[in-house]
């Protein structure tokens, strides 16, 4: 038997009816929001994330999944969304519409991690990016989405945890400070951190092995060397937030693994859960310099990206996704061989007129299709018969209340629809 690879998932059952549902909802609320979809290559060039995500970041430095094509040139399977999203942006010349453009995705991401619950190497990402603008009434509107589409799902408790890394400015004040701190610290560090001091100090506070160190605790906040201006705006997305009913709580302590934000960043968990709040199910931020930096115009960006698996796993331990079912609506039932031409006809009108139907596929005698009906819970059984066929009528069982109809064959797509 050949299994799947370590890190991956099969999705089947009661998961997929909740990812088909998680999907629709967040469809339905992003184009409420006026997104576009936007599908961009699961492989890229590599140099795409080692000039986005960033050359020191965990992800470019451990995890991508990089490989030589058979013309020899450098890919990578994408590890996360937005810096295929930015590259399309630029490409496509789509920054030359006078409007902000707003996306949002869904799809696999690879990332060569110590798999464990909500840690996967193929994982599934849905998320937005906004790109074009900077006013605050963007990043509040981008955390507000992803707010609503979790609280949608019917996810509790949550949470909003937000920072802001300020501008250039602010960054390279703070990145000053921090470095002051560190450097009598640093041989108390891991390898990996002592190594980030050279090349970016700030990836040491999303260290996975030292971030509960004290001396991680107690360094310098980002927050404290914002310049007036990154206060102010910081403080106006508050306010909005504040206006939209979100709760938000203000977390120095996020820096968020990935080198392309600037200001706003942020990531939400479910207080509900034990394991969400360790495992966050989404975060995101702004991302100003990016476009400029992957040879795109001066421009702005901002967006998120909740993780799947991880919204999955939360529903299944909310009540009401508990035993989740796809029931059906209508069997149709059959015996004979020509009872079957007609099965596949009425069949296929019924399902052409979107009611849920199956019908009998293998070739099973009558008491065999009625307990396949039961497990299927299908809400009427059409029970076809040659006698009453040739009157143009079928027999229609209410698989509930156990009382039958006969219907004549013309009407019964109208008479299933009245009775659902
Ligand atoms: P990220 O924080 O790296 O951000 O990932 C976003 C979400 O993806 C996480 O909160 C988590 O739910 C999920 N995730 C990440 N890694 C895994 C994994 N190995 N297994 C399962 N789920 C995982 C980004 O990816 C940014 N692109 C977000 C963003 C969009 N920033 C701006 N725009």
């Amino acid at each position: 038997m050949i299994a799947k690879p370590k890190g991956t998932v099969d999705i089947t059952g009661s998961d997929a009816i909740l990812w088909e549902y998680v999907n629709s909802v967040v469809a339905t609320m992003c184009s409420a929001y006026n997104y576009e979809f936007i599908r961009t290559p699961i492989f890229e060039a590599s140099e795409l994330f080692h000039r986005s995500v960033g050359e020191s970041s965990d992800i470019v430095k451990k995890e991508t999944y990089d490989f030589q094509d058979k013309g020899g040139r450098n890919i990578t399977l994408r590890p996360e969304g937005t810096a295929g999203v930015v590259r399309s942006y630029i490409e496509n010349k789509l920054y030359a519409s006078p409007d902000i453009k707003k996306y949002y995705y869904n799809g696999t991401m690879y990332r060569y991690e110590r798999p464990q619950k909500g840690r996967l190497r193929e994982f599934t990402q849905f998320g937005v990016e906004v790109l074009g603008g900077s006013d605050p009434i963007i990043d509040a509107e981008v955390i507000s989405l992803q707010y609503r589409i979790l609280e949608a799902l019917h996810i509790g408790n949550l949470q909003v945890n937000i920072n802001s890394l300020g501008d250039n400015e602010s960054r390279d004040n703070y990145k000053n400070a921090l470095v002051k701190y560190l450097e009598p610290h640093i041989n108390d560090l891991c390898e990996d951190c002592r190594e980030r001091f050279k090349t970016n100090p700030l990836r040491i506070l999303d260290c996975k092995v030292d971030k509960d160190s004290d001396i991680l605790k107690n360094a310098p906040k980002t927050i404290d060397y914002l310049n007036k201006e990154s206060k102010e705006r910081f403080d106006t997305v508050l306010k909005y937030l504040g206006l939209l009913d979100i709760d938000y709580e203000v977390n120095p302590n996020i820096v968020r693994g990935l080198d392309y934000y600037d200001h706003t960043v942020f990531e939400i968990v479910s207080l509900d859960n034990e394991e969400t709040k360790a495992n966050v199910l989404g975060g995101g931020g702004r991302y100003n310099k990016l476009i400029k930096e992957l040879d795109g115009p001066e421009s702005y960006g901002i967006g998120f990206a909740c993780g799947m698996d991880r919204v999955v796993d939360t529903l299944k331990e909310i009540e009401l996704y508990k035993d989740v079912k796809k029931d059906i609506e209508c069997y149709v039932m059959y015996v004979s061989e020509e009872e079957k031409l007609y099965a596949l006809d009425i069949t296929q009108n019924l399902r052409l007129n979107g009611i849920v139907t199956e019908t009998n596929n293998l070739n099973k005698a009558l008491k065999g299709q009625f307990k396949e009906a039961d497990r299927l819970n299908a809400k009427y059984l059409i029970i076809l018969n040659n006698e009453d066929l040739q009157k143009g009528l079928v027999n229609v069982k209410d698989n509930r209340t156990k009382e039958e109809e006969k219907v004549d064959i013309d009407e019964l797509t109208e008479y299933i629809i009245g009775n659902l």
